[in-house]
């Protein structure tokens, strides 16, 4: 009688904690949430990049940055020498949080207690990883890996300490840039972003 082999669902460390986060009810927010989505990228990537949380388009697609902000990122970390392909992305919080207007789901900042119940995971990832580097976009990623986000435009383009006295990174997230009413503001910003993007290639 031939046996057929079980399909090997958890074929690296990374798949078997994606296959377990699917399942998270750490906080509340897988209850309105699509899908969990989890991080993605190489296990040796050398630099880590966090995010906030996935956006509307993320939660249908079930992978992170494929929306608008994530098309901006994937641009500006091009120009700047980074490869996506290269580079572990994820989020601080992986499930999309969202209030229903009609037929738009309107993003909502997750709170403290989301972040640090979703830490969990982060850290995981982290130490699954092991990256030299890892880059925050936005206040909440810059909290969830330093304890504090506030006041990150004066602290963009700085290395902090992280979990682990791992290195941090701090910029903007892309979503800020897209959100910025004047041409000019952002174009100018957005330089700032890719030369932030360009510095976390020079550091590894
Ligand atoms: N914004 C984020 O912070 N993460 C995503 O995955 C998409 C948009």
């Amino acid at each position: 009688r031939r046996m057929t082999m079980p399909e090997n669902l958890d074929a690296t460390p990374l798949d078997a904690l994606a296959r377990e986060a699917a399942g998270c009810t750490r906080c509340p927010l897988y209850c309105d949430a699509t899908q969990t989505i989890f991080g993605e990228g190489p296990e040796d990537a050398r630099v880590m990049v966090v995010g906030e949380q996935p956006g509307d388009q993320e939660d249908l697609a079930g992978r992170p940055f494929v929306g608008p902000a994530g098309r901006l990122f994937d641009e500006q970390a091009k120009a700047a020498g980074l490869v996506r392909k290269g580079v572990y992305v994820t989020n601080a919080v992986k499930h999309f949080k969202f209030v229903q207007r009609g037929k738009r789901r309107i993003h909502q900042r997750p709170d403290a207690g989301e972040v640090t119940a979703c830490r969990w995971w982060l850290d995981r990832e982290i130490a699954t990883v092991k990256p030299d580097l890892i880059v925050a976009m936005g206040a909440t990623a810059l909290q969830a890996l330093t304890g504090s986000g506030k006041g990150i435009l004066k602290r963009r383009g700085g290395v902090e300490s992280g979990p682990d006295d791992m290195r941090v990174l701090a910029t903007v997230h892309p979503s800020y840039l897209l959100r910025l009413p004047d041409r000019e503001a952002r174009a100018r910003e957005t330089d700032l972003f890719r030369a932030d993007l360009a510095r976390a290639r020079d550091l590894v």
